[in-house]
């Protein structure tokens, strides 16, 4: 069962690489940065306010800078070193860890998994020589057909809030930068260089800010990244409202803001607006500096009195800074860092068990007992279809990839007869289908790794009966199904949404073919790192579902069929039963060119609940091999008005296990319109032996229940009666406790 020792052994290992510590206090590091800059010229400045080449900004050694700051992507690898002038990787390709997807890593509900996660990567970065990851990506899960959610912490703010903060303190123990990406508004890939959003103060400040909030001012994230897309009619790069207004008079964000790649679209309104510095293919670096000419507009445009010399401080001050932090500016000796160790790809394989949930297992088909299986047939072309290598900048470059395959060989051995064979489909689409009418031109812009190959009806599946067959004979059969990272098709990635919501053509008519067998020991696993509209799962017994789990994939999700490991991930997106019933379709938000949010704040399980709609499976759903049982909750207070609930969680099953207790709030008699139900806290026990128990403690602050008033502008928790729901899941509650608040409170942030 759950290698609870594993997890602590990963992380110590992680955590005990050697050397000094660099990075300085805030106000040593802005002390550094000011000295610089003062010794710096107006050129020298504008150096900083671009790239100068795709993943770097300039050396100035005159000043101190003797190297060039060096970033990479993305939030699961270190990404190889890339070209200065274009999308190319300089050779040879470095070889790195990859980690789980964001998507899994939230379906942890685990920050000690965050953390670790986050310090895989600082002590890859530091090995490479990486100074900042261009991750994690917080962008809140709003349709399932956003081509990216694969790469963010799914659908709900406090889950995303609270996943991403250790993430970044881990990567950043490593001295080195974190970027939360990509602020702000940017949740979905369809014509995302060109979109115009629109979204109420109150849903902007409630969904789309909180994880970028609490990076900044808990995680004290570094850096941030502007994404692609209008606000408003204006360009996210060099809007004054989120990058004055929010980021630095609200949050007080003291850090390097930088474009997407090729999201900056002017020289002087960037630089009054408060932009940052421009990113984009080296080449085509060109508004405030211009590396492959060596021209300085920014430069010119301040001798001609349309920037002041301050604004060009101040952006090069934050580039200074954050060097300063991290140790680079200083020269003091930075964390040692180390790459492709055991522990890291133990931290893989760990993670990527801690993230698989368990949806279905009615006749207890799992966990499959290995001493029983002579032969197992798997059925589906992604059990054997290598993902790390995918995904545009969220692809990797790993020194191995264990499939599903692979996994079930490590833990089956050479006795057991593993037969795989593709599942029958109907033709795929080519990407340049114009059914799919999706817009490549960001994705030609952002790496040009489209895989232009039509996929064809898959002439090597075998016909149902033949497999059918060959189900008789075997011990246990296993459906792979889900989505694949890439472009053809349906595919999950960058700079393209999916199509719809569905599976492949004709492969949900396969899967319900299969599960109609009723084959002994059948269990479907479903790999996707967005919700798919399956149409079988009413028919299946037994479902496991996993996102994206990087290089030791195939071990992860092996180890938890066969009980290795007590699966206890829940879901971080609430999985509809088709596109029809999501807040986008209902709505008619949903296009390429103007796109207002008016399902407001009903997103994921608010617009479910909202709306009484049942979904496919819940946000939070997720079972166990074992039950827990609750005691009843209890509440007290704090000075300053907080809230704990308290209960006490029993394993009162046959194996060891782990719960995720999620507390929800609703709000009783509230004045204001309110959601059913929300997340406000979480905690994951330790893996408790059968008859152990363990007492939670979660607390809720009384900002943390407050709503944005439109009319202050301030977030607001009003006097009046507040519950909260105790709950194995969102569905699955399993007390109350509530408590009222006297007095109305106004936070000034
Ligand atoms: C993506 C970013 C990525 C950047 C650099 C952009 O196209 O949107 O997430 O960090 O490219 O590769």
């Amino acid at each position: 069962m759950n290698n609870a020792k594993g997890i602590l052994a990963a992380v110590a290992a992680v955590c005990a690489v050697s050397g000094a510590h660099a990075m300085l206090s805030d106000a040593d590091a802005l002390a550094a940065a000011r000295n610089t800059l003062s010794k710096m010229t107006l050129e020298e400045k504008v150096l900083l306010t671009g790239g100068s080449g795709t993943m770097t900004i300039s050396a100035i050694p005159r000043v101190g800078i003797t190297k060039e700051w060096t970033m990479s992507d993305n939030s699961s690898t270190v990404r190889p070193q890339m070209n200065r002038w274009d999308w190319g990787y300089t050779k040879p390709r470095s070889q790195n860890t990859k980690l789980p997807s964001l998507s899994a890593l939230a379906q942890t509900w685990d920050p000690l998994m965050a953390k670790l996660h986050g310090e895989v990567l600082g002590a890859e970065m530091r090995d490479r020589g990486v100074d900042e990851l261009l991750g994690p990506g917080v962008n809140i899960a709003r349709t399932p057909l956003n081509g990216r959610n694969w790469e963010y912490l799914g659908e709900d703010p406090f889950l995303a809030a609270t996943m991403c903060v250790p993430m970044i303190k881990g990567i950043q123990s490593f001295d080195v930068a974190a970027t939360v990406k990509h602020f702000c508004l940017n949740n979905q890939e369809w014509n995302r260089t060109k979109v115009d959003t629109h979204c109420d103060d109150r849903t902007f400040n409630e969904i789309y800010m909180p994880a970028f909030r609490a990076a900044v001012k808990e995680g004290e994230v570094l850096c941030v990244m502007t994404s692609y897309n209008k606000i408003d009619g204006i360009w996210a790069s060099e809007n004054k409202y989120l990058q004055k207004a929010i980021l630095r008079d609200r949050w007080g964000f003291k850090g390097l803001i930088e474009t997407d790649w090729g999201g900056q679209h002017s020289n002087s309104y960037s630089a009054n607006n408060g932009g940052g510095i421009e990113m984009d293919r080296g080449d085509k670096i060109v508004h405030h500096f211009n590396p492959k000419e060596n021209k300085l507009p920014l430069a010119d445009a301040v001798k001609a009195g349309k920037v002041p010399v301050a604004t060009v401080d101040d952006m090069a001050l934050r580039v200074l800074y954050v060097m300063a932090k991290t140790g680079f500016l200083t020269g003091a000796e930075r964390k040692a860092g180390s790459r492709n160790t055991k522990e890291h790809q133990l931290a893989a394989r760990t993670i990527g068990e801690e993230s698989v949930v368990l949806a279905k297992n009615d006749a207890g088909v799992l966990p499959l007992d290995a001493s029983k299986i002579r032969k197992v047939l798997v059925l589906g072309k992604n059990a054997n279809n290598p993902q790390c290598s995918k995904g545009c900048s969220g692809e990797g470059n790993v020194p191995y990839e264990v499939s599903f395959i692979q996994g079930l060989k490590n833990r089956l051995g050479k006795d057991v007869e593993i037969i795989h064979k593709p599942l029958p489909k109907g033709k795929v689409k080519a990407s340049n289908d114009k059914e799919l009418d999706v817009d490549l031109s960001g994705v030609e812009r952002a790496g040009g790794h489209i895989d232009k190959d039509a996929k064809k009806a898959d002439s090597s599946a075998p016909a149902l009966d033949e497999l059918k067959k060959l189900a008789e004979g075997a011990d246990a059969v296993i459906v792979f199904t889900g989505t694949e990272l890439g472009y053809d098709g349906n595919m999950e990635s960058e700079g393209r949404d999916r199509a719809n919501m569905n599976s492949d053509p004709g492969e949900d008519e396969s899967v319900a073919a299969v599960l109609d067998w009723g084959a002994k020991n059948t269990v479907v696993i479903s790999r996707a790192g967005t919700p798919v509209g399956y149409t079988w799962t009413d028919k299946a017994k037994t479902i496991l579902m996993s996102s994206y789990l990087g290089m030791e994939e195939g071990n992860s999700i092996a180890r938890v069929v066969f009980g290795d490991v007590n699966p206890s991930g829940r879901l971080c997106h609430t999985w509809p039963k088709r596109y029809e019933d999501t807040g986008v379709a209902q709505m008619g938000t949903y296009n390429d060119k103007d796109v207002t949010y008016n399902e407001r704040f009903y997103v994921g399980y608010r617009w479910f609940d909202y709306k009484k709609i049942e979904p496919m499976f819940a946000f939070g759903h997720g079972l166990s091999y074992t039950k827990f049982a609750y005691g009843n909750p209890s509440l007290s207070r704090g000075a300053d008005g907080s809230f704990a609930v308290e209960v006490k969680v029993s394993n009162a099953g046959k194996v060891a296990g782990r719960e995720v207790v999620q507390l929800y709030a609703t709000y009783p008699g509230t004045k204001v319109e309110r959601c059913v139900k929300e997340l406000k806290g979480f905690a994951k026990t330790r893996l408790l032996n059968p008859g152990e128990s363990e007492t939670v403690k979660i607390s809720v602050s009384l900002r943390d229940l407050a709503y944005w008033n439109e009319f202050t502008h301030r977030f607001t928790t009003d006097a009046g009666q507040y519950e909260f729901l105790v709950g194995s899941t969102s569905s699955d509650i399993r007390g109350k406790v509530s408590s009222s608040v006297a007095e109305t409170s106004v936070f000034a942030d």
